[in-house]
């Protein structure tokens, strides 16, 4: 079994990822992209959630009909830019309890590095989306998936503004059951790990410390 890779073609969210990708995008702007591009991707993250029957009463009558029914949700951010995700996503599911993974990949080995991990209690019984806008080498992703399903997690997928197929092939591989949401699928990585033709630095941009 290998997870699903759902690309989004929608052209409102490729229409705001090319201005994100903009170098002349400023840090106002570009928090700004991330927030509505996350919001519209997770109408889709969420298609098959699974709903039940209820009775509702209309100004007019009684009638059936649906909910959502199952399991919560939880998202899960990779600090530091997995939290220019959270908001979009939990203004559209205002209950989505947020956990926080820190990680940073090394410069020179391109290794991810925890720094901290802190999930809601019950993420066990949760649907959990573990949210980055980059995907590049797939480390940290992976990285960040393990530390979850070690902590007894599963129903996870993953949700990427940008990934390359580099990134792909080792969440495939580390995490099969894992299924993959992204906005783009870019070329290829630089020397440097860098996505290209990418957005430049995910957490930097976002945050303007650069
Ligand atoms: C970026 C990005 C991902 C990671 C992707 O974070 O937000 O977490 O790199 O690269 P990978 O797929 O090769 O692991 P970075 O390490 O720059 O940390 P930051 O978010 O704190 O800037
Ligand atoms: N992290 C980023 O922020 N950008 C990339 O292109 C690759 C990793």
């Amino acid at each position: 079994m290998t997870g699903k890779v759902h690309i989004f073609n929608h052209p409102l969210i490729q229409h705001k990822l090319t201005m994100m990708r903009d170098k002349n995008t400023g840090t106002k702007e570009f928090r700004e992209l991330l927030d509505e591009i996350s919001m519209l991707m997770v109408y889709e993250v969420t298609r098959d959630l699974p709903t039940e029957e209820v009775n509702v009463e209309t100004p007019l009558c009684w009638t059936k009909a649906q909910v959502l029914a199952g399991m919560p949700i939880g998202v899960i951010p990779i600090l530091r830019a997995g939290l220019g995700m959270v908001d979009g996503i939990q203004r559209l599911i205002p209950n989505a309890k947020v956990g926080h993974i820190g990680l940073y990949r090394d410069p020179e080995t391109l290794q991810p590095v925890e720094y901290y991990c802190k999930l809601p209690a019950d993420s066990q019984q949760r649907y959990l989306f573990v949210l980055d806008p980059m995907l590049a080498t797939g480390g940290s992703a992976s990285a960040a998936i393990s530390f979850i399903k070690q902590r007894g997690c599963s129903n996870i997928s993953l949700v990427n503004i940008i990934a390359v197929p580099e990134g792909i092939e080792k969440i495939q591989k580390d995490h099969p059951d894992v299924n993959i949401y992204v906005a783009a699928l870019d070329e290829k990585l630089n020397d440097h790990g860098y996505i290209v033709p990418g957005l430049g630095d995910a957490g930097d941009r976002l945050f303007g410390t650069k």
